[in-house]
């Protein structure tokens, strides 16, 4: 196996560009259209009070981890993903927990995200670093694909 580092993709960094397209190309793959950020990706990336965070391997990005403080009081994690040939090898628990600290020192109260009940995968590891269910949001993705709301509160770890 090739040597892994978690990256915080900086808006200056001069290889923003390769791997805003990488990052669009793995979107376009794992998520539909609905669920998938592939056309804003770069805009979303330039606002403030954002952060990415990407597993570098073998020379490519094997995964990513979005996430966003709107508020002091809150952060979400709005982007989690592993390519396929880089599943079950820990590279999406190391980069939420890499995601759930950058959002911890921001000295939020509650982080949250939403999660197609239907990805066990995600729910499942959602649930292993702590994270709870608030509600069902119905129609959150699209009028028939509804979404877990999940949070994590300071206090809670
Ligand atoms: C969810 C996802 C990021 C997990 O990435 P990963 O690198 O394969 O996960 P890890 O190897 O770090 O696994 C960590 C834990 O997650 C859970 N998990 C991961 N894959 C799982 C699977 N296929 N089935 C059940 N649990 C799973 C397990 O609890 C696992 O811990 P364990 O190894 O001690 O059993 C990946 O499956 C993915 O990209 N899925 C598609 C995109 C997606 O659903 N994103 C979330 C959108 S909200």
């Amino acid at each position: 196996m090739g040597s892994e580092v978690i990256v915080e993709l900086q808006r200056n960094s001069i290889n923003w560009a390769n791997v805003v397209g990488e990052i669009v190309k793995i979107e376009r793959k794992i998520f539909p259209k609905h669920e998938s950020l592939a056309r804003s990706f770069d805009e979303e990336l330039r606002k403030k009070n954002s952060g990415l965070l990407y597993t570098e391997l073998n020379g490519e990005v094997a995964g990513y981890a979005m996430y966003s403080w709107p508020s002091s009081l809150c952060a979400s994690i709005t982007k989690l993903a592993v390519k396929e040939n880089y599943r079950r090898q820990g590279h999406g628990e190391a980069l939420l927990k890499a995601a759930i600290e950058k959002c911890k020192k921001r000295k939020v109260q509650r982080i949250s995200l939403h999660v197609d009940p239907l990805r066990s995968a995600a729910m499942t590891l959602y649930k292993k670093l702590g994270f709870q269910v608030d509600s069902l949001v119905e129609g959150y993705y699209s009028s028939d694909r509804n979404a877990y709301r999940m949070y994590l509160d300071s206090e809670s770890d």
